[in-house]
């Protein structure tokens, strides 16, 4: 069950959650907006969905709801909540509203967008649908909700190969993060006709940057997640979506561990599974570090910023989705 609708978790027992990797003088400005966000998760009925690459203080001890982007998109289905307050970026505001037109969905930082999102527009779709008639459009669901309604199917990095051989078609034009569409097209054989996206945090990533960090930490496990190029991925010993590296961690086959993704991510972990050593390369999203304790309890005290997706948008941009969440 949902904490939301349970008693809440004592301040100090949520500080344990975190001691690790929040110091305590950290955890002192923290407390107030933590007990006030309890509070008014209660008052409004509100649920928290946070995403792996949230920090410490919101991911372990406001959400509700925690995990990857497919995680975010199927647990969004059918919640006993009247708002829900995404703590994330706007692509997946916009796809928990898809999944629930008829409650408030809120994006306590407006400014919390995606460079892969950003890349591309429904009008692009169009054009490379008239260039290559037929071919079936997968989308990440790093998109907007236009460029999704234009979309055949949605994938994530959790499923994008199984999506893509799923259509048991030759080619499939796959958008917008190139470097996901190569990763793939790798695993699958499958022709990809992709798109020049990519995610400005992943894409920083060098593999004589993963030669070097193994050099230096040896018998470290390096983990990359699928939106590094494919240089990087194949020096790693496991690409997956950003759960599958949490439950790869979770295994506890390494004590050693190297995350190719974003810093939050290493610091989520590392509060959760003190005997392991995780090395911590630092590529920071800003978009995600928009959202921020303040900004989740403005966002619940003035019920704003809400995400709202027009009628005609909305219907195609979900059937996308839930073809992705039924294949
Ligand atoms: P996943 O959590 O789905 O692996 O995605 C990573 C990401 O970059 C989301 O913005
Ligand atoms: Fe977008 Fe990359 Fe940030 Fe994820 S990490 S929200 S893909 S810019």
């Amino acid at each position: 069950m949902s904490e939301t609708l349970t008693a809440p978790p004592r301040l100090e027992a949520l500080y344990d959650r975190v001691a690790r990797v929040v110091p305590r003088m950290e955890w002192e400005m923290f407390a107030d907006d933590i007990a006030a966000i309890l509070d008014l998760k209660r008052r409004h009925r509100a649920v928290i969905l946070a995403h792996n690459y949230q920090t410490p203080e919101i991911f372990h001890c406001v959400a509700d709801i925690r995990g990857d982007s497919l995680a975010l998109a199927r647990d969004a289905q059918g919640l006993d909540a009247d708002v829900i307050v995404m703590a994330g970026v706007h692509f997946m505001a916009e796809t928990a509203k898809m999944m629930n037109p008829d409650k408030t969905v809120l994006i306590p930082s407006l400014q919390a967008g995606c460079s892969l999102a950003d890349s591309i527009t429904a009008a692009d779709v169009r054009a490379l649908k008239r260039a290559h008639p037929g071919v079936p459009v997968v989308t990440y669901v790093n998109s907007t909700a236009d460029v999704k309604a234009e979309s055949d199917i949605c994938c994530t990095s959790a499923n994008a190969r199984h999506i893509v051989e799923s259509l048991g078609v030759p080619r499939v034009i796959m958008i917008p993060d190139e470097f996901l569409a190569q990763n793939v097209q790798r695993d699958t054989g499958v022709e990809i006709i992709t798109w020049a996206g990519h995610c400005e945090v992943h894409e920083r990533f060098t593999p004589q940057e993963i030669r070097d960090w193994r050099r230096d930490n040896p018998g470290v496990a390096v983990l990359a997640h699928p939106e590094c190029p494919p240089g990087v991925v194949a020096e790693a010993d496991f690409s997956g979506s950003t759960a599958a590296m949490s439950d790869f961690v979770a295994r506890g086959a390494h004590d050693r561990v190297l995350l190719v993704t974003e810093c939050s991510m290493s610091d989520n972990l590392a509060a959760a599974h003190p005997a392991i050593d995780f090395v911590r390369p630092c590529n920071l999203c800003p978009h995600m570090k928009r959202i921020t304790l303040p900004a989740i309890r403005h966002a619940l005290e003035s019920l704003t910023h809400e995400v709202t997706i027009p009628d005609h948008l909305l219907a195609g941009g979900r059937r996308a989705v839930e073809r992705m969440l039924a294949a």
